[in-house]
C-alpha cells in the first residue's frame, strides 16, 4: 500500500503539488504522512503521523522545484514520526520513498550497521544507506540507485531526490505500480494516474525491472539486467483514459463513504454500459473454458461468492470462487481454464499474483475493475469496467453493487450463447438491474432514520452475527465485513444453517443477529435459524421482501420483491448504511478506519 509522489516542476510550487498528489493517494493508507524537497541546494524533509492539512500548515512557504512525497500504511514498524517517510541516509543528502516490502532488508542492515546510522525500524531506509554507502565508493546517484535496487528482494515502488543532483528524481519499479508523466509543466511520477489528473498529457507505466531517470522536460527508461548492466528501453506509453469519469475528488472527512452508498442508484446505471454483443468475446473465452477461476479479495472476493452463484445457476460452467491470497495454494489450474480478477482498485497485490501465476500456467485472464489502466487491467486479456466512478471511502460500497450488475449481464449472456436462456432476456435483466437502481433510492430514503437509530443501539454491543444462505450467504458475510471495519464492533457472517454447529453458544439475550433473506430461496432454513436464535432471546433484525421472515423480526426492514437474482444489489444497501451510522455514531471517521487502506498493493 502506501502511495508515492514526486515531481520535477518548472515553477517553484512543488509542495503545492505534492499536497495535492497525497491528497488523491491518501486512500493508499494514512498512518502517517511527509515530503522532502530540495531547496538551497539541501534537502529539507518534514514527515509526522499528521493529517495532510497540518502537514500543510508545517510547509507553508517552502518554495521548491524538487519533491517527492509519500502517505503510509504500515508494513514494517508502527506509526510515528521516525518510521514515516521520507528516509534519508546518515548525511541527510538522500531521501526516498517507498511502497511495497523489502523482504531482506534485515540482511542489508546487519551489514551496513557498523558503518550507518538507523533512525526507523522500517524496510525502506535500509535503501537510503544502501545507495549512500555506493556513493561514498565513488558512484554517482544513477550507478549507486541502479546498484543498490539490483540487491532488494521483494516489492516496491520507490522515487529517490540527492542533494546533488537536484534536478533529477530516480524511480524503480517491482509489483508495486508507478507511473511515470510528462506535461510543458514538469516531470512527475506517482502511484496512480489519479494522482497526476491535471497535471500532464503524457503518461508512462513502469515495468517491473525498470528504472526510471526524471530529468526537467524528460524521462528516460532502463531496464535492469544485473547490478552493472542496464539497457535503455522504450518507455511504455499508457492511456489517458485513466482520468475519463474522475470527477473532482471528495475529501474524505467522513462524509465520502456515505455519499458513495446514496451514489448507488446512480452508479447502477452507469452499470449498465455494455451493449449485449459487446460481451461476445468474453462470454466465447468463458464458454471454451475448462475451469473457471475467480479470484478477489475483501468485498470483491464477496461478490465472486455471487459471481459464481450466477455462472452456476444461469449457465452450469465449472466455476469457483478462491480468496485471492489462498489462490496458489488450493487452485489446480489448466491452460484452457480461465481466471475471472474482480478488484476495484485494480491494484491489489494479491489479486495481481494470482493473476502471474494463472497466467504462467496459459490461464486467460478476464477482469472486472473500476479504475481503467490499473495494473489488473493491462494483465488481463478482457477487462469489464464496473464504472461506479472514484469510490474513495475505504469501504467498497457502490463498487460492490456494480461488480453484481457486472456479473449478472455476463452470466446472463453466457446462458444466451450456451441456448439456455432466449436472447429477450438480456433486456429483461437490463430491465430488472435498472428497476433495481429506482428501487435502491427507495431503500436509502425510507429507512435511512430507522437505521440511524438501529446504530446508536448497535454501537454499544461487543458482537453482531449477520446469517444468510444461498444468494444471501455473501449479503451476510458483506454485512459483518462493512459493520466490522467501520464500527470496529466484531461481526460475524456465516451461512444460517451452521450456527448449531458452533457460533450459538455465544447467544444471550440481546445479542443482534441479523438476517438477509429472500422468499424465492431456502425460506424454511432461514425461519428455523431465526426460532433457534429467538429461543436464545436473541435480537432479531431481518432485511427481506419474505413478509413471514419478517414478521418474525424484532426489527424489520422489507425489501422490494423482484428479480431475485438483483435482490443482493438492494438488499446490502440497510447493511452498509447500519455499519456507515454505527461508526458516526461511535464518533468514528466511516472514511479512514483504523488499520486500512483502500489500495492494498503488498502481499
Ligand atoms: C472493502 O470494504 C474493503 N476495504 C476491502 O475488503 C476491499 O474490498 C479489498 O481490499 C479488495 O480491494 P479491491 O476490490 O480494490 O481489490
Amino acid at each position: 500500500m502506501c502511495g508515492i509522489v514526486g515531481c520535477i516542476l518548472n515553477k517553484d510550487n512543488a509542495v503545492q503539488f505534492i499536497l495535492e498528489g497525497l491528497r488523491r493517494l491518501e486512500y493508499r493508507g494514512y498512518d502517517s504522512v511527509g515530503l522532502a524537497v530540495i531547496i538551497d541546494n539541501n534537502v529539507l524533509v518534514v514527515k509526522d503521523t499528521c493529517s495532510i492539512e497540518q502537514l500543510s500548515s508545517r510547509v507553508d512557504g517552502f518554495k521548491a522545484v524538487v519533491g517527492i512525497g509519500h502517505t503510509r500504511w504500515a508494513t514494517h514498524g508502527r506509526p510515528s514520526r521516525k518510521n514515516a517517510h521520507p528516509h534519508v541516509d546518515c548525511k541527510g543528502e538522500i531521501a526516498l520513498v517507498h511502497n511495497g516490502i523489502i523482504e531482506n532488508f534485515e540482511g542489508i542492515r546487519k551489514q551496513l550497521a557498523f558503518r550507518h546510522n538507523f533512525l526507523s525500524e522500517t524496510d525502506t531506509e535500509v535503501i537510503a544507506h544502501l545507495i549512500e554507502e555506493n556513493i561514498e565508493r565513488g558512484g554517482n546517484f544513477f550507478k549507486s540507485f541502479t546498484y543498490s535496487i539490483a540487491l532488494l528482494e521483494g516489492s516496491y515502488a520507490i522515487a529517490s531526490i540527492y542533494r546533488l543532483e537536484p534536478d533529477t528524481i530516480l524511480c524503480a519499479k517491482k509489483e508495486s505500480p508507478l507511473i511515470i508523466g510528462i506535461s510543458d509543466k514538469g516531470t512527475f511520477c506517482a502511484s496512480d494516474p489519479l494522482a497526476l489528473k491535471g497535471f500532464v498529457n503524457e503518461l508512462y507505466s513502469l515495468r517491473d525491472g525498470e528504472i526510471a531517470v526524471l530529468k526537467p522536460g524528460k524521462v528516460e527508461v532502463y531496464r535492469l539486467v544485473n547490478r552493472n548492466v542496464v539497457l535503455r528501453v522504450k518507455p511504455k506509453k499508457i492511456s489517458l483514459v485513466s482520468f475519463l469519469g474522475q470527477e473532482d475528488l471528495k475529501r474524505s472527512d467522513g462524509t465520502a463513504t456515505l455519499e458513495e452508498i446514496r451514489e448507488i442508484p446512480y452508479a447502477l446505471q452507469k452499470s449498465l454500459i455494455y451493449r449485449e454483443e459487446e460481451l461476445d468475446p468474453i462470454a466465447s473465452c468463458l464458454i471454451r473454458s475448462g475451469r473457471i477461476h475467480i479470484v478477489a479479495c475483501g468485498t470483491s472476493y464477496h461478490a465472486g461468492l455471487i459471481g459464481k452463484y450466477y455462472l452456476t445457476k444461469l449457465t452450469s460452467l465449472n466455476t469457483i470462487t478462491y480468496v485471492a491470497s489462498e489462490f496458489t495454494y488450493w487452485a489446480n489450474i489448466d491452460k484452457k481454464d480461465t481466471v475471472i480478477a474482480i478488484s476495484q482498485s485494480g491494484e491489489t497485490a494479491d489479486v495481481i499474483s494470482a493473476i502471474k501465476y494463472a497466467k504462467k500456467l496459459g490461464a486467460k485472464i478476464i477482469s472486472m475493475v473500476n479504475v481503467p489502466s490499473s495494473t489488473i487491467d493491462r494483465l488481463s486479456d478482457y477487462t469489464l469496467y464496473i464504472n461506479a466512478g472514484p469510490e474513495i471511502g475505504v469501504a467498497a460500497t457502490k463498487s460492490y453493487v456494480n461488480q453484481l450488475s457486472i456479473e449478472l449481464q455476463l452470466a446472463t449472456k453466457v446462458s444466451i450463447e450456451l441456448g439456455y436462456e432466449d436472447s429477450y432476456i438480456y433486456n429483461e435483466v437490463v430491465n430488472s438491474i435498472r428497476e433495481c437502481a429506482k428501487l435502491s433510492s427507495e431503500i436509502i430514503a425510507k429507512y435511512t432514520p430507522l437505521i440511524v437509530k438501529l446504530a446508536k443501539s448497535i454501537s454499544s454491543k461487543n458482537s453482531v452475527y449477520f446469517l444468510g444462505t444461498g444468494l444471501h450467504l455473501p449479503t451476510a458475510l458483506e454485512g459483518a465485513l462493512k459493520l466490522k471495519e467501520l464500527s470496529y464492533i466484531h461481526a460475524e457472517g456465516y451461512p444460517a444453517g451452521e450456527s448449531k454447529h458452533g457460533p450459538i453458544a455465544l447467544v444471550e439475550k440481546g445479542f443482534p443477529v441479523m438476517i438477509s433473506s429472500s422468499y424465492l430461496e431456502a425460506r424454511d432454513r432461514i425461519l428455523s435459524s431465526i426460532e433457534e436464535m429467538r429461543a436464545r432471546d436473541a435480537w432479531i433484525i431481518a432485511v427481506s421482501n419474505d413478509d413471514k421472515v419478517l414478521s418474525k423480526a424484532d426489527v424489520n426492514i422489507p425489501m422490494p420483491k423482484s428479480n431475485h437474482l438483483v435482490t443482493p444489489m438492494m438488499f446490502i444497501i440497510p447493511w452498509q448504511l447500519l455499519a456507515y451510522f454505527t461508526s458516526k455514531s461511535k464518533g468514528l471517521n466511516p472514511d479512514k478506519p483504523r488499520n486500512l487502506a483502500k489500495s492494498v498493493t503488498v502481499k
